[in-house]
C-alpha cells in the first residue's frame, strides 16, 4: 500500500483550486437512474469513490461515457438489473444511494447492507423505515436489503428520528416519482442535500424547502435529462484552510463557496486567522503566528461539520492553550487521537470529547490512517512536526481528496507518495 512521506516545519503558502464535492457528486450520480434521458454531470472530483460509483452503474448495466475532464454522461435506459453487490458496497457505503432511485423507477432493488466502518456502526434503519412508509416491501437477509413495490411508491409524511444526510437524499430521490406528496421532517440541511435537490429540479422534479428541516416533494410521472455541475467541496476547502492555519501560513483557495463554511471560518478566526472572502474564493493569513486553541462541538449543518473535527484536533495539537472538541454525530471518530499522541500531542479522551493541550510542535513518526478525514488530520499533524512522518493506508485519503500531495506541494509542503 502507498504511503505519504512528509517533512514538517513548512508554512503553507500559495493558491489552489477546489474540486467538486464528493458528497454531492455521489447522490447526483445515483439520481441519473431516475430517468432514461441522458444526464451530464460536470465538475466531478477525481476520486476513488467517484470511480466506484461509476463502476456500480456499470455493474447495473448502465454504461457511463466519461470525457477527458471526467465529466460523465449517463443514460440509464440500458439498465439490466437492480442489484448492488457486496464487493462494491463494502468499499463505499454511499452505494446505498442507488436504493431509492432503483425502487421508485423500477419497483425493485437489491443493495448489499453497508457494514460499519472505523467511525461508527453507520446503520441505515432510517432509510429503510422511510421507504417502507412509502409502501415498499423491504426485507434484510443474507446481508442484503431486498426492496420491492407493486406499482408506484406512495407519498408519505416522514419524520426522520435522526438527521441523516444520505437518508434524506435516498427518500427525496424516491419521492420524486412517487404518487402524491412526500414531506420529510427533520431533514438534513447540508449543502450537498441542496445540490442534489437542485439537480433533481433541473431534471423536472417538484421539490421545495431544501436547505431547511422540512422538504416537500410532489411526485411527477417522469424526470428528464439535464447538464449539472457539482458544487465545490466545502470539506476539502476547510481541510486546506485548517492546514494553512496550523502551519502559520497564508493561502488562497479558489473555485469554492465561502457561504457554506461559516461555522468553520468563524472557528478559524477564533484561532487567530485573518480571513478574506470573495464570491468564489477564500484567503487565510496567519501572519506567521501560532494558532490559538479553539473549542467546538460537531453537529448537523449549519453547525460545525463532523467531517472537519479531526482536522481541527490536529490544529489544536500545536495551538497556544487548550481546546475541547466534542463529537456528537458519530460514536467513534477519535481514531486519529492515538496516532497524534504517538507524535507527541497531549490529547485526553473523555467520552465523546477530547481535550487538547497545545504543544509548540509535534514529532514526526510512522502513523496509520483509519478513515478518510482522520487521514487528512494525520497529514496536517505531519506538516506541523519537526521531522519526518509517514502516513500508511492512504487509500483512505485517495477516496476523498483529489491529488492531495500535488496540491500540498503547490503550497510548498515537503510531501511525496512512496509507492508500496
Ligand atoms: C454523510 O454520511 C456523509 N457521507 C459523511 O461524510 C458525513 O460525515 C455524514 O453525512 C454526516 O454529515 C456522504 O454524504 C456520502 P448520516 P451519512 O446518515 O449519510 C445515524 C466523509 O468523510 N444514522 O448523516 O452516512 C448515523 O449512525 C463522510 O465524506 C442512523 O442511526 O451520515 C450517524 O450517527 C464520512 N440510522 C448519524 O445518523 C440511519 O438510517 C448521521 O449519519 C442513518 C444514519
Amino acid at each position: 500500500m502507498d504511503k505519504l512521506l512528509i517533512q514538517g516545519g513548512v508554512s503553507l503558502k500559495g493558491e489552489i483550486r477546489i474540486a467538486g464535492a464528493k458528497n454531492s457528486a455521489l447522490p447526483i450520480l445515483a439520481a441519473t437512474l431516475l430517468t432514461h434521458d441522458t444526464v451530464k454531470v460536470c465538475n466531478l472530483p477525481h476520486l476513488y469513490d467517484i470511480t466506484t460509483m461509476i463502476e456500480l452503474m456499470g455493474c447495473l448495466g448502465v454504461e457511463p461515457i466519461i470525457d477527458e475532464k471526467l465529466n460523465v454522461e449517463i443514460n440509464s435506459s440500458s439498465i439490466k438489473h437492480f442489484n448492488a453487490p457486496y464487493e462494491l458496497v463494502k468499499t463505499m457505503r454511499a452505494s446505498i444511494l442507488v436504493l431509492g432511485p432503483l425502487l421508485t423507477r423500477y419497483g425493485q432493488a437489491e443493495v448489499a447492507l453497508p457494514g460499519g466502518c472505523a467511525i461508527g456502526s453507520r446503520p441505515v434503519n432510517l432509510h429503510i423505515s422511510a421507504l417502507q412508509a412509502m409502501g415498499a416491501d423491504i426485507t434484510v437477509e443474507n446481508g442484503y436489503i431486498k426492496a420491492s413495490v407493486k406499482g408506484k411508491l406512495k407519498g408519505a409524511h416522514i419524520f426522520m428520528d435522526l438527521v441523516t444526510v444520505t437518508g434524506t437524499e435516498n427518500v427525496m430521490m424516491a419521492a420524486t416519482l412517487a404518487e402524491g406528496q412526500t414531506i420529510i421532517e427533520n431533514a438534513a440541511r447540508e449543502p450537498e442535500v441542496v445540490d442534489l435537490a437542485n439537480c433533481l429540479v433541473a431534471m423536472g422534479a417538484d421539490i421545495s424547502g431544501q436547505g431547511g428541516d422540512t422538504i416537500v416533494i410532489n411526485g411527477v410521472d417522469e424526470l428528464h435529462g439535464c447538464t449539472y455541475a457539482v458544487m465545490p467541496d466545502r470539506i476539502e476547502t476547510g481541510t486546506y484552510l485548517i492546514a494553512a492555519a496550523a502551519t502559520r501560513g497564508r493561502i488562497k483557495v479558489k473555485d469554492t463557496r465561502p457561504d457554506i463554511l461559516e461555522s468553520v471560518l468563524s472557528k478559524l478566526e477564533q484561532a487567530g486567522a485573518e480571513i478574506k472572502i470573495g464570491e468564489n474564493w477564500i484567503e487565510l493569513d496567519m501572519h506567521g503566528q501560532r494558532p490559538r486553541a479553539v473549542s467546538l462541538r460537531t453537529a448537523p449543518y449549519p453547525a460545525f461539520p463532523t467531517d472537519m473535527q479531526a482536522q481541527f484536533t490536529a490544529l489544536n495539537c500545536v495551538a497556544k492553550g487548550s481546546g475541547s472538541i466534542t463529537e456528537t454525530v458519530f460514536e467513534n471518530r477519535f481514531m486519529h487521537v492515538h496516532e497524534m499522541n504517538r507524535m507527541g500531542a497531549s490529547i485526553r479522551v473523555e467520552g465523546n470529547t477530547v481535550i487538547v493541550d497545545g504543544v509548540e510542535a509535534l514529532k514526526g513518526a510512522p502513523v496509520m490512517a483509519t478513515d478518510l478525514r482522520a487521514s487528512a488530520s494525520l497529514i496536517i499533524a505531519g506538516l506541523v512536526s519537526e521531522n519526518e512522518t509517514t502516513v500508511d493506508r492512504i487509500y483512505h485519503i485517495d477516496r476523498g481528496y483529489e491529488c492531495i500531495e500535488e496540491k500540498l506541494q503547490l503550497l510548498g509542503a515537503k510531501i511525496r507518495r512512496i509507492p508500496s
